[in-house]
């Protein structure tokens, strides 16, 4: 494991059997592993007991993030671990590790790759470089990619990824950019896959939305509840029947409809 490259890596959606046998060689050897804990709960029995854990959280995921470049700077080899993959519904998250990285201090290893990303801070998935590495200011940021909830979902519904409008909501900040591809997409008849937003733009909130924008009320949705999990389960019906309907963090929702493909 090279130590001059802080790693984001892609664990999968829950099951053991999705982590990669790259993502678990690269944990085996880290000196630190970070994450959410919902991240650090899949892989936890893959880190060496004597690497350190820092669990990340919204309120100290700043000064987390600072820690974890200060240990990189000396010398430890660090991994960050994103629940399935780091290059789907994760580019905030991203975005906060490079601007961590960025701060000043005198790079490690004296890495001097050629620095072929956006600057820092950049938020679009076009900024991480085809080759997944960075630099900003000395510290290189490798993206290594995992087995995505999404790809699971799409095996499921038996649905082509290339057939599919996907659309997060797991973000922060406001939605109305998002809202408005959604009830375009609706209004085109496209397949479309959406992350919830955990509490407030969850399943129920969206069929609201969905309805309340003219699409039908008859129109055909799935909510995929914990993949790859003991407690994975699938609901099926119309928009009209998930309006009072709870759902975990761990959700999925996919209209298909695929109007346009099937008038071909
Ligand atoms: C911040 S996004 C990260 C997505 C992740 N990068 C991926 O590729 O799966 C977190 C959201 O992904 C979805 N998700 C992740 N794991 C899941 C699972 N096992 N089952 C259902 N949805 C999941 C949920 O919508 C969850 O709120």
């Amino acid at each position: 494991m090279p130590k001059d490259k802080l790693f984001v890596v892609g664990i999968g959606p829950g099951a053991k059997e999705y982590i990669t046998e790259f993502a678990k060689k690269i944990i085996k050897n880290a000196d630190l592993v970070a994450g959410f804990e919902p991240a650090i709960n899949i892989i936890r029995d893959l880190i060496n007991t004597r690497a350190e854990i820092i669990v990340l959280d919204y309120a100290s995921e700043k000064p987390k993030l600072n820690m974890i470049r200060s240990k990189f700077r000396d010398s430890k080899r660090c991994v960050i671990c994103c629940v399935g993959d780091p290059n789907f519904s994760d580019q905030q998250f991203i975005k906060k590790i490079r601007s961590a990285c960025s701060q000043t201090g005198a790079p490690r290893n004296e890495f001097r790759g050629t620095c072929v990303t956006a600057p820092c801070g950049a938020t679009s998935r076009s900024a991480i470089p085809p080759d997944g590495t960075s630099e900003s200011s000395g510290i290189g940021i490798e993206v290594i990619p995992g087995i995505s909830s999404v790809q699971i979902a799409c095996a499921k519904a038996g649905l082509a990824m290339e057939d599919i409008r996907f659309i997060t909501f797991h973000k922060s900040g406001s939605l109305k950019a998002e809202k408005m591809e959604l009830i375009e997409a609706a209004k085109l008849g496209k397949n479309i896959i959406l992350l919830p937003r955990p509490w407030d733009f969850m399943p129920q909130d969206i069929a609201k939305f969905l309805i309340r924008k003219g699409i039908p009320p008859k129109t055909r949705i799935s909510v995929y509840e914990n993949l790859t999990l003991k407690n994975e389960a699938v609901f099926r019906g119309s928009l009209e029947n998930f309006l009072e309907k709870d759902f975990s963090d761990l959700s999925i929702m996919i209209i298909k409809q695929n109007r346009l493909r099937q008038k071909l």
